[in-house]
């Protein structure tokens, strides 16, 4: 597995995967990787010819308040585990690489980006599809994996790559989670043992959602109401927003449509911000 740190030499190794007729698969991760990362690189690994993993902490995409600087790094340990799991290159550029000084040049999606997470985090989605973008363009791959995980940014990065026409085909990854069912998260570590009890009450809140539309439930309303109480039982849990959307648009659903529709909850545990979601 090779390891790469500058621009120029990741564009040049995929220039050559390229001339040989390699189907390159990339899986962008900001590092500390746990269960649901890897299982994107294997994932990848079964159509791609070479997977390429960025490991990039992206300054970017986080407000002036949130967790930029305390965000867990451990390349070392990272780059074991992308090997195990079948990655063929490990890109991982310091962040004056990317950003040089004067860097000034943003790609924006104005639509999609807009609603829950773009609601109370203006300025996420500007990184995100910024150091997207940015690696699409190092990495130039057929495929790129991202996880349900993340609901609303594989919605931004499909419209981004829609309206770009960036032509790199969007895989979208199943949300990995503990045997009690909390989402796998790198901020799951910032939980100590009560905390992570009470954040699995935001999984038990969508699971009883889902039973709820099974059984025939499919106003909105109601389904919010239940899950706020759900999550209200909670001393260290606070709600930052339940909804129902489209699940390509983020727009507000009025009914429930099974298959359309997604419910994310975000919410702070003490200190930690964790999000989660289902499909309805
Ligand atoms: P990061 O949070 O490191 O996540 C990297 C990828 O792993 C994302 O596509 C995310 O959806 C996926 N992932 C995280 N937890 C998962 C889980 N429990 N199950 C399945 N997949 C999971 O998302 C980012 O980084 C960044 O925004 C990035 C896209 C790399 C841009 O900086």
């Amino acid at each position: 597995m090779q390891k790469l740190t500058s621009v120029s030499e990741m564009q040049r190794v995929a220039e050559e995967m390229r001339l040989k007729g390699q189907i390159i698969g990339l899986v962008p991760t900001m590092g500390a990787l746990h269960e649901g990362h890897l299982s994107l690189i294997r994932q990848m690994a079964e159509t791609a010819d070479v997977v390429v993993v960025s490991i990039f902490v992206n300054p970017t995409q986080f407000g002036p308040s949130e967790d930029f600087a305390k965000y867990p790094r451990e390349l070392e340990n990272d780059q074991r585990l992308c090997e195990e799991a079948g990655a063929d290159v490990v890109f991982a550029p310091p962040v004056e690489e990317m950003y040089p000084k004067g860097y000034s040049t943003y790609v924006t999606e104005e639509f999609v980006a807009k609603p829950l997470e773009g609601a109370t985090r203006p300025t996420h989605f500007r990184g995100v599809t910024t150091v997207v973008a940015k690696l699409f363009n190092i990495v130039r791959p057929h495929q790129a994996i991202f996880g349900q995980k993340d609901a609303q940014q594989v919605a931004v990065l499909q419209k981004m790559v829609d309206d770009l026409h960036l032509g790199v085909q969007i895989v979208v990854a199943p949300t990995l989670r503990e045997p009690e069912g909390l989402a796998m998260s790198s901020r799951n570590r910032y939980l100590g043992n009560n905390q992570r009890a009470e954040a699995l009450a935001i999984y038990q809140a969508l699971k009883y959602a889902t039973e709820m539309v099974a059984k025939g439930e499919r106003r909105p309303d109601r389904l919010i109401a239940e899950a706020t109480h759900i999550l209200s039982q909670k001393r260290r849990v606070r709600v930052i927003y339940i909804s129902i959307v489209d699940r390509k648009t983020m727009e507000p659903m009025r009914e429930v449509e099974p298959g359309r529709s997604l419910m994310g909850i975000a919410a702070w545990v003490d200190e930690t911000r964790l999000i989660d979601n289902v499909v309805l």
